[in-house]
């Protein structure tokens, strides 16, 4: 048990890191929201009805994100991780970042009221990429195939969660602890798929800096960021390349994690996927997935999540609110061990079977 001073310090820490980048970017979306009915009052506001937002909702929404940062938290004083060090960047760096997430605004409302969904898709994309790949996933400018898409992706998704998106990835450290107690880290070996810019790396690396990992994603720009951005660590390789044929030998590895990427496929390719991961795990290996809340995880907000693919343009989410994921891994041989909350998220757990 921890002396109460030295836990009094890890809460103070906890709170001087996380509570003003919690702010930070809840500022980011009060600013934006502002300028949104702004823009709203301008073009009259029969134009666009304003959708409401019920305190109850928000309540729980408060409550919810209070038991993510709880949880972190406890997660931290019981040795899971270390104190997290989320790596925005100087201060110059996040004002750029929020720079062009404000400038890009515009664009995204423009391309929202158009319905423009494809204009990443040109002679210049097409066919190398998959098709459903070549979309602007959120309306966001450049799709997944730009730098300053790469560049502005992490503000944007932790304006969305109000600082918290590093905190529910956080949220499968435990589970990976598990697999990994009482193992040599340098012995092991984690694939993230659909590594993105690299931040559930970054907290993978906090944790295990000597465990070999490699990350794969299909965009090019975005596996640049990330090795920008991860240029601290060793034994870590990052590659573009398709999930639905992950670059590994059958039963080679011993963890495969993939986080806020399964909302993103088509039902067909997810299938593909979880294949692919379960041929590239050990037996007893372990496969995390983090994503979305689902249809009925949490009944009341059953219909925020059907109304936000409507306004952040998402292809496949609607198939994903359904998903039987367990089923899906049962197919591929993984037996699903638990499914935990965190907050707009969830963890999803499963092991390779022995067979
Ligand atoms: C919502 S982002 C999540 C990124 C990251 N995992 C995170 O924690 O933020 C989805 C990512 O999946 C990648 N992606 C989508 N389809 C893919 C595929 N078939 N193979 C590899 N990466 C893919 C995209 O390029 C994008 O970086």
């Amino acid at each position: 048990m921890a002396h109460p001073l030295s836990r009094l310090a890890t809460r103070v820490a906890y709170a001087s890191r996380q509570l003003p980048r919690m702010a930070w970017y809840a500022g980011h979306l009060y600013v934006m929201r502002r300028l949104a009915e702004q823009v709203r009052q301008r073009e009259g506001e029969s134009a666009r009805p304003k959708p409401r937002s019920d305190p109850r909702i928000d309540e729980r929404l408060n409550a919810d994100r209070a038991a993510l940062i709880e949880q972190d938290l406890a997660n931290v004083e019981a040795g899971i991780y270390p104190l997290p060090v989320d790596h925005d960047g100087s201060l110059l760096t996040l004002l750029d970042r929020s720079r062009m997430f404000f400038r890009d605004l515009p664009d995204i409302d423009k391309r929202r009221k158009r319905n423009a969904t494809r204009e990443v898709l040109n002679a210049r994309t097409r066919g190398r990429r998959p098709d459903y790949y070549l979309q602007n996933f959120h309306f966001q400018s450049g799709g997944w195939l730009t730098e300053d898409s790469a560049d502005r992706y992490d503000t944007q998704v932790e304006v969305l969660f109000r600082g918290t998106a590093n905190a529910m990835r956080r949220q499968a450290l435990p589970p990976l602890t598990e697999a990994f107690a009482g193992r040599d880290q340098r012995k092991l070996r984690l694939i993230d798929i659909g590594c993105g810019t690299g931040r559930f790396l970054d907290c993978v690396k906090q944790v295990w800096p000597r465990l070999p990992t490699l990350g794969i994603d299909l965009s090019q720009a975005y596996i640049r960021h990330a090795r920008r951005h991860l240029r601290r660590w060793s034994r870590i390789h990052l590659i573009v390349g398709n999930a639905e044929a992950i670059p590994a030998p059958d039963n080679s590895c011993d963890a495969v994690t993939s986080i806020f990427m399964m909302h993103e496929l088509p039902p067909e390719v997810r299938r593909t996927v979880i294949g692919e991961a379960a041929r590239v795990l050990k037996p007893g290996g372990r496969l995390i997935l983090i994503d979305s809340l689902q249809r009925g995880d949490q009944p009341d907000y059953d219909g925020m999540l059907e109304r936000f693919p409507q306004y952040y343009h998402e292809p496949y989410y609607s198939t994903y609110l359904g998903e039987d994921f367990p089923a899906i891994a049962r197919g591929c041989g993984l037996a699903h061990r638990r499914d935990t909350a965190a907050f707009l998220s969830k963890v999803m757990v499963f092991d390779k079977e022995d067979r």
